[in-house]
């Protein structure tokens, strides 16, 4: 990975990580201080520039579970669509999967039932990786960029995706898949921090984390426009069949 984008990526953890503890009402971390066996040479006085508490680093990938990540979340009430959930839609799957969806944002259904992709648009993405990838639904973890539903099934706001995010990044950690896949506009906008329009971003690899990344069309749309949908998202899953039996 290239070193400056291993560096932004660090640092956009490191970020989330503090907002992540100051919504916890933590405002100040413990300095760290390394085994006094790997400590430097102390530097003279008059070198010394003013100590910087350092922040505690993002968790490294694979050094906590969903579980641990869904007891930090608790009865999560970080941003405004916390008041108008039925259930918390953590996200579901394989703990080890290789295999990750993220869609944009449980609707009625899922609300409903505390799982993701279980309605209408579910069904269809159940085909894609059951019939399509010739995968069972549970090998696969799927998850979304929010956790509560939005009011109308709108797009979730930059704040409340703000607020969540940095729950699915740990959960991408934790999961460790070999692909993601974005189902739509609004994930792949997120995950990747650009604005740039789905049709620019869809059908090629992008890098999250070091995780190849694939934006795709997202389940509902498909429904809606099946003859575009059907075609390029089943394009965009042959690129992602062909990584998963790369070695
Ligand atoms: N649409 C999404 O983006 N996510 C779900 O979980 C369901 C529908």
């Amino acid at each position: 990975m290239d070193p400056r984008l291993e560096l932004a990526d660090l640092a956009r953890q490191t970020r989330d990580y503090l907002r992540y503890m100051a919504s916890l009402g933590v405002a100040r971390l413990p300095r760290v201080d390394p085994p006094a066996d790997a400590r430097p040479e102390p530097v003279p006085d008059a070198l010394n520039a003013t100590p910087i508490d350092a922040p505690t680093p993002a968790p490294a990938a694979g050094t906590e579970t969903l579980e641990d990540i869904r007891a930090d979340l608790g009865d999560c009430r970080r941003c405004p669509l916390a008041a108008g959930r039925a259930h918390i839609v953590f996200g579901e799957g394989h703990p080890r999967a290789g295999l990750m969806f993220v869609g944009e944002g449980p609707g009625r259904d899922e609300d409903m039932q505390g799982r993701p992709f279980v309605g209408r648009a579910g069904a269809l993405l159940t085909d894609i990786i059951v019939k399509g990838i010739q995968m069972p639904r549970e090998d696969c973890y799927i998850a979304n960029v929010v956790k509560c539903r939005p009011p109308e099934n709108r797009d979730p706001l930059p704040d409340e995706a703000a607020a969540c995010l940095p729950f699915l990044r740990r959960q991408i950690a934790a999961v460790r898949p070999r692909v993601i896949v974005a189902l739509g506009r609004v994930a792949a906008q997120y995950l990747l921090d650009t604005q740039a329009p789905l049709a620019k971003l869809r059908h090629r690899f992008h890098d999250f984390q070091g995780i190849p990344l694939m934006p795709t069309y997202h389940p509902a749309y498909v429904l809606r426009n099946p003859t575009v949908g059907r075609r390029g998202t089943w394009e965009d899953i042959k690129l992602v069949i062909d990584r998963l039996n790369r070695d």
